[in-house]
């Protein structure tokens, strides 16, 4: 089988997900594989596309490899598929799948991303592998990675793929009108709305203005679209060790300085793609320069989102897991004037009261997995490792002793069905003793 690896990860030649692509062809030889770099050569398929388009023609089998990033795939892979979809680059009957290294924070919502835009691209979906960036290194990462290679291969040879739910199409949209005029501002807050204004996109550009009509505060706009990047996240982690990004583009000092100065942050965005497009993607891993650190916890945030999100759910999952990892209170997302204004107040609110509603499931289980990485890797990551423990993020081992003694001596007693019916309702009791003690201390009305 003729197996195309798209190579998404800006590490080119020194990815760690390319060395399971080079060990699959290693262990197959019977089969011919090939390499697009498609991210470290991103610069050459912005001007020509055609090298990619005689790959793919040439492909059975599609494997886009890469490394997850900030919930979804990197920048530079994410403007690739973008490149596909502008100069119509079709993968219409292609199998197509993907295998991605990561420490599986948030690969489920890279995955489904990726199968959505192989499914508007018209590939047959064969469903990936996400491996720990370790698992190479194992006997049993390998045999999985072997074993997923030949059910990919199983599947592309026997016509089976997932036949995927169709993200539901984009309805056609009437462009977002602008109907509100501004009125006085209050002042006492700083909120900035960063955007990825451009040219020409009058609806995104309306619906900044009605928000900031609407907005009661004084709101500033920070422009995405004007700023010189030098390029998207390398990946080199030169951040984590000397402290400072490798580019010199002053995108550090915009995001301190300009952003997470701010008390409050609205993104603004037009839905392209299942997404925010590769430009805000870049944005988001820039960020990587604040390591694992949550800079921005407790500000809450929002969106203002040109295009209907009611399909999307993956995109709207990658929105509110960022808010609850960051531990801030997400406001909404807005995109007409009855949610411009439920979000502008519910932010409003959340900022004069300093609401911030505890973790759920995606920040604890998120920020779970950043305690592990960060204290195996203290040694290099530095500003995080004084960061969780300045603030106490690294919970574990868990020395409640006293409580765990308690629950080993209660666990002995309840292995007693004689003593399991002496206790009767008294263990429930006394689970909620501690609550009642609360109750029946003086609380003041509010
Ligand atoms: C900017 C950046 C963002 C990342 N985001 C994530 C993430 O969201 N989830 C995750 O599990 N790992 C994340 N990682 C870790 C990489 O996925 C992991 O190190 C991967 O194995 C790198 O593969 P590569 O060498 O092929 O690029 C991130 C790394 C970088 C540099």
């Amino acid at each position: 089988m003729k197996v195309l690896f798209v190579n998404g990860s800006p590490r080119g030649r020194f990815s760690v997900t390319l060395q399971s692509c080079l060990y699959l062809e290693k262990c197959f030889p019977a089969h011919s594989f090939r390499h697009l770099n498609a991210a470290a050569g991103l610069g050459g398929f912005e001007k020509d596309m055609a090298p990619a388009a005689e790959a793919f023609g040439w492909a059975e089998l599609v494997v886009f490899a890469y490394p997850v990033y900030s919930f979804l795939v990197p920048s530079q892979l994410h403007r690739f598929l973008e490149l596909m979809r502008e100069r119509d680059i079709s993968l219409k009957d292609k199998y197509a799948t993907q295998l991605t290294t990561s420490k599986h924070f948030f690969d489920v919502t890279a995955h489904r991303f990726l199968e959505e835009n192989l499914h508007d691209l018209g590939a047959r979906v064969i469903r990936g592998l996400s491996a720990d960036m370790e698992d190479l290194l194992t006997e049993q990462g390998r045999k999985e990675l072997t074993q997923f290679f030949r059910y990919a291969v199983f599947c592309a040879e026997n016509a089976v793929w997932e036949h995927l739910e169709a993200p539901a199409a984009a309805p056609e949209r009437a462009p977002y009108v602008s109907t509100l005029e501004a009125v006085k501002k209050l002042e006492g807050f700083d909120t900035v709305i960063v955007g990825d204004l451009r040219e020409g996109d009058e609806s995104l550009r309306a619906l900044i203005k009605d928000f900031s009509a609407a907005f009661p505060y004084r709101t500033r706009f920070v422009n995405l679209a004007d700023f010189p990047f030098k390029g998207g996240c390398l990946g080199c982690l030169n951040c984590a060790t000397a402290g400072k990004c490798v580019y010199h583009d002053g995108f550090d000092q915009l995001l301190r300085e300009k952003i997470h100065s701010a008390d409050a942050i609205v993104y603004a965005f037009t839905l392209s793609g299942h997404s925010m497009g590769s430009r805000f993607k870049m944005y988001d891993d820039r960020q990587f320069c604040n390591g694992h650190r949550t800079v921005a916890e407790g500000k809450p945030f929002a969106y203002l989102v040109n295009g209907d999100l009611k399909g999307e759910e993956n995109l709207r999952t990658v929105l509110k897991a960022r808010a609850g990892v960051g531990h801030s209170f997400l406001a909404g997302f807005a995109n007409d004037a009855d949610t411009i204004r439920d979000v502008s107040l519910r932010l409003a609110w959340a900022l004069e009261q300093g609401y911030t509603p505890p973790r759920s499931f995606y920040g604890v289980g998120g920020m779970k997995i950043f305690r592990d990485l960060v204290w195996l890797m203290r040694g290099m990551m530095r500003e995080d490792h004084l960061y969780y423990k300045a603030h106490g993020l690294y919970d574990f081992p868990q020395r409640r002793w006293p409580r765990m003694l308690g629950m080993q001596v209660l666990g002995a007693l309840l292995r007693s069905r004689r003593i399991r019916r002496l206790i009767g309702d008294r263990m429930n009791e006394g689970m909620l003793a501690p609550y009642k003690k609360i109750l029946n201390e003086g609380i003041k009305p509010q």
